[in-house]
């Protein structure tokens, strides 16, 4: 009597050809990524039931996605985050216990400059006063000696300065060498809500499926310390427009923050500003490395 053998589909049998087809790559890792992308990958045209139609126009969209991409402006990544995959990769890394991460965005800068703490970013420009202070400290609420934090932030009219040719490029941004307790402090204005690109494919996709394209106002800041995991995060002020609809999806429990008036007159009479001015405070959490 003739067996039959168990029934592969032909999408199934497909699918792990291709996977296989990564197996032997010399880096195991590549070929787990690779592979399960493959599957992943698979199982979405397979379950879409995905028209030729449409898979070329999702080309047409990549190809668009290329063109437009240069050395400042990267609409992959874009296109990640308004994916969500980039807050993923996020929450899937999220070390126990420390701070949570949230995306890093376009606009920040290598080459920010190094500034004493306490240092006065507003320069005389528009915009409501934030006294930013706060701590580094390791998961037993320690401080951390020698971290370093990296900040930066849109200008009253919303704009970063790579937006903004009014603007110096060292605009409310810099690097701050924390006290040996862990302690920083600035003074900056308050950020503003944005909305991302949108000349772009991404912003075409935007349009399309009616979704918002505001950002809520946050600070951007990058976290670092020799034996701790690096953090980049953002904060954002409690109240903020867009704050249950961020395109992006980086709002986090834990990253909203009170901004609130602070009458502290030493403060005050430090950086020559009037009373009461807006006090927000955070307390940084590393988690060790390895
Ligand atoms: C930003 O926060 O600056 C940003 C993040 C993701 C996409 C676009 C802008
Ligand atoms: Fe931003």
């Amino acid at each position: 009597m003739q067996t039959t053998s168990p029934a592969v589909s032909k999408t199934d049998a497909l699918t792990s050809e291709v996977m296989q087809s990564f197996a032997h790559a010399t880096d195991p890792r590549l070929a787990q990524v690779m592979g399960l992308l493959a599957k992943h990958l698979h199982a979405f045209v397979v379950e879409s039931k995905l028209t030729k139609e449409e898979w070329l126009r999702g080309l047409t969209f990549l190809t668009a996605s290329a063109a437009i991409t240069s050395e400042e402006r990267n609409e992959f990544s874009l296109f990640s985050d308004i994916m969500g995959i980039s807050s993923m990769v996020d929450v899937v890394s999220q070390p126990e216990g420390g701070t949570p991460s949230s995306v890093l965005g376009p606009f920040h800068n290598h080459d920010s400059r190094l500034r004493a703490n306490g240092s006065d970013l507003t320069e005389g420009q528009a915009g409501d006063r934030v006294w930013f202070h706060g701590r580094v400290v390791d998961a037993d609420g320690q401080p951390i000696q020698n971290a370093q934090i990296d900040f930066w932030q849109n200008a009253d009219n919303g704009l970063y300065p790579a937006q903004d040719p009014d603007q110096d490029p060292h605009n409310l941004r810099c690097k701050i060498a924390c006290e040996a307790n862990g302690s920083f402090n600035l003074l900056t204005i308050r950020p503003h809500p944005y909305t991302v690109p949108t000349d772009g494919p991404v912003g075409a996709l935007l349009a399309a499926s009616q979704r918002n394209i505001w950002r809520p106002a946050h600070y951007h800041v990058i976290v670092s310390a020799s034996g701790y995991v690096g953090l980049v995060t953002e904060l954002f002020p409690e109240g903020s427009a867009y704050l249950t609809e961020d395109t992006v999806f980086g709002v986090r429990p834990g990253l909203v923050v009170d901004f609130k008036p602070c009458h502290d007159a030493a403060v005050a009479q430090r950086f020559g500003i009037a009373t009461p001015f807006l006090e927000m405070s955070f307390e940084f959490c590393l988690a060790k490395q390895g």
